[in-house]
């Protein structure tokens, strides 16, 4: 029995001005007229083997993601609140403890709400693949082929046969979160290694007794705050104090990286975390001259570029490899090559503010 635990917190700096505090990336309609969030869980619709989802969120977003689950007429487990953001590692510690107490059987299937899977089949497949191995008492991961030496991503170096005789699903003897440039590079020109999805299926016992030994800091607080909860409506709203006395840092740091029992399925599933505007466009379908266009927008000798209206009209001409977004109160307009530098935009606007 398959859990989803969807990761609903985060917020998505990269995609500003569009992704905000108060509607950040995976509450955004950015490919179809579904969210991120939403697309998440109909990709899922049909796995015959997946019980209801359990989503983690930050108290603040908790009616925009029950709206956004009604919109798809689709019933959770529970949403799980958090009164502040400490991460992933505490987000899937209590979601594993929400779990062990509603069903000893149950297994998790970690999902960032904000990813797109262009083959879910291929996807489906994986997770079945990764399941014989949880069964065992492993931690899967799902590896992702390398196509650029990317810094912002986990590195998985997997063993050479397959674990327990499980085709397709290896051992893992290294997994490096976020290395410098140089380890990016090596890595990236090296078969053995994989990007982390930042997705993992795991009993939530396993992950629980993993978190205790490296981080008991983090599995005592969340214990904590997961036994102090209340109940209200679909919402299970964490103890504050406990929580908020937890140390801040992903499951990556925390457990991927320590852990000696995890495994990797390297999965070829059209995935894409869309972590910059680039990213987006090379998503979605340009017309004849590579431009991706939305809202109210007019050009004219325009190449290779994405340009966003949301509420006025815009109006380009002899650009390419250029990125416009229009909003109310901000304009972006940035080179393709250039998009990693949104982040700071975002940063000094904190600073100022
Ligand atoms: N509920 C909740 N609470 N969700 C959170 C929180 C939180 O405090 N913090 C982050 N998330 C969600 C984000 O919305 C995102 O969907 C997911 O968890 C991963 O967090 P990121 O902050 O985006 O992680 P990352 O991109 O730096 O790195 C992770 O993903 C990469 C692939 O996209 C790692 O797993 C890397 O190893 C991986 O390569
Ligand atoms: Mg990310």
């Amino acid at each position: 029995k398959i859990y989803p635990v969807i990761l609903a917190g985060g917020s998505g700096t990269r995609l500003w001005p569009l992704s905000r505090e108060a509607m950040p990336k995976q509450l955004l309609p950015l490919r179809s007229q579904h969210s991120m969030l939403q697309e998440t869980l109909l990709r899922l619709a049909d796995w015959p083997e997946l019980m209801p989802p359990l989503l983690t969120c930050g108290n603040e977003h908790r009616f925009m993601v029950a709206e956004q689950l009604r919109g798809i007429s689709m019933a959770p487990l529970a949403i799980l609140l958090e009164p502040e953001s400490k991460n992933t590692a505490p987000t899937v510690a209590v979601a594993a403890h929400f779990l062990l107490q509603h069903d000893k059987d149950a297994i998790m299937l970690v999902l960032p709400a904000d990813h797109v899977i262009g083959d879910a089949q291929a996807f489906h497949k994986a997770v079945q693949c990764a399941a014989q191995a949880v069964e065992q008492g492993a931690l899967a991961t799902f590896g992702i082929v390398p196509s650029a030496a990317e810094t912002g991503y986990g590195y998985i170096r997997r063993a050479k046969a397959a674990f327990n005789g499980i085709d397709g699903c290896y051992a893992v003897e290294k997994f490096i979160e976020k290395p410098d440039k140089a380890r990016a590079e090596t890595f990236a020109a090296d078969a053995a290694y994989s990007w982390n999805s930042g997705m993992f299926l795991f009993q939530p016992a396993r992950y629980l007794a993993e978190l205790r030994e490296y981080r008991p800091a983090i599995a005592e607080s969340c214990a904590r705050a997961f036994q102090a909860s209340y109940h209200d409506l679909d919402f299970c709203r964490l103890d504050e104090a406990a929580f908020a006395s937890c140390p801040a840092e992903s499951i990556d740091y925390a457990v991927m990286e320590n852990t000696r029992h995890a495994v990797v399925v390297p999965a070829d599933i059209g995935w894409s975390d869309i972590g910059s505007w680039s990213a987006l466009w090379q998503i979605l379908d340009g017309d004849a001259d590579g431009n991706v266009l939305r809202g109210d927008v007019y050009t004219d000798g325009v190449r290779d570029s994405m340009i966003r209206a949301e509420s006025r009209f815009v109006a380009v001409i002899g650009m390419q490899d250029t990125v416009v977004v229009e909003t109310k109160d901000a304009v972006l307009v940035v080179h393709k090559d250039q998009v990693q530098g949104v982040k700071k935009i975002v940063e000094a606007l904190k600073k100022n503010s």
